[in-house]
């Protein structure tokens, strides 16, 4: 274990949670892949994830909501069975993670729900704060890295991303409005939450984002629990 591993693993007995966000195509499995292949060459013990899904009861209720069968039940049931999906995924498998002290990277998390299902502007922001307070607990992201694009080159990345014949999911298949409301809903949440989350430049070269971000994680949370375990020591 590398000199940075040990020194995590000494000072925190859980794990970080650390979250990524953004509208379509703004590389965040990518980004992902990169996350976890530094987070593992530091010596920090690292499993990726995603939403909806990430535990095989999420899973099911990923292929009914991308498949757009439950658009027609309107933002507020839509909003619920994500929510369904990710009290499985937490209570499966990202708190038992966190729990042994392992960092779980999620692709996407509750502020998905913020953005996708609140942009219409049909959804009381008090509902969807209510829902997050039932359903995640105390089970918060440390650090949430919003990747940012202009809606249109993250549509295009979207389709070019697709297999020939595939068709948009439910939400790609929305129009361009919908993806300018929402880039600017992530971009809102950062603005609010300025503690918790930081807003990446996706439109950058693929290792360029991957070196921002992980600067950030070495700047905002490994660093702090490095400090905190010299004061202990
Ligand atoms: P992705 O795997 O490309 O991120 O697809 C997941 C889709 O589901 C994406 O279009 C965003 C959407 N979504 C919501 O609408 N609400 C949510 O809470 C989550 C987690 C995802």
């Amino acid at each position: 274990m590398s000199e940075v591993g040990a020194q995590i693993a000494a000072g925190r007995a859980r794990g970080s949670f650390i979250t990524l966000e953004g509208g379509e195509g703004v590389g965040k499995s990518t980004q992902i892949r990169h996350l976890l292949r530094n987070l593992r060459e530091a010596g920090i013990e690292a499993i990726g994830t995603r939403e909806p899904g990430g535990s095989p009861g999420a899973e099911i209720l990923r292929k009914v909501l991308l498949s757009g069968g439950m658009a027609r039940l309107g933002p507020a049931a839509e909003a619920i069975l994500f929510a369904a999906a990710r009290v499985d995924h937490i209570d499966k498998k990202i708190e038992p993670a966190l729990a042994a002290g392992t960092f779980v990277v999620c692709d996407r998390f509750a502020d998905s729900t913020r953005a996708y299902q609140g942009t219409r502007g049909q959804l009381d922001p008090r509902f969807l704060s209510a829902l997050e307070r039932v359903t995640l607990g105390d089970v918060r992201p440390d650090l949430t890295l919003i990747l940012d694009l202009p809606a249109t080159v993250g549509l295009a990345r979207a389709a070019a991303r697709r297999g020939a014949g595939e068709a948009p999911d439910r939400f790609e298949r929305e129009d361009l409005e919908f993806h300018e409301n929402l880039r600017a809903a992530f971009l809102a949440i950062a603005a609010a939450e300025p503690v918790r989350c930081a807003i990446i430049d996706a439109e950058r070269a693929e290792e360029d984002v991957a070196h921002e971000i992980f600067d950030v994680i070495l700047n905002r949370l490994i660093a702090p629990a490095q400090a905190k375990q010299v004061k202990r020591g």
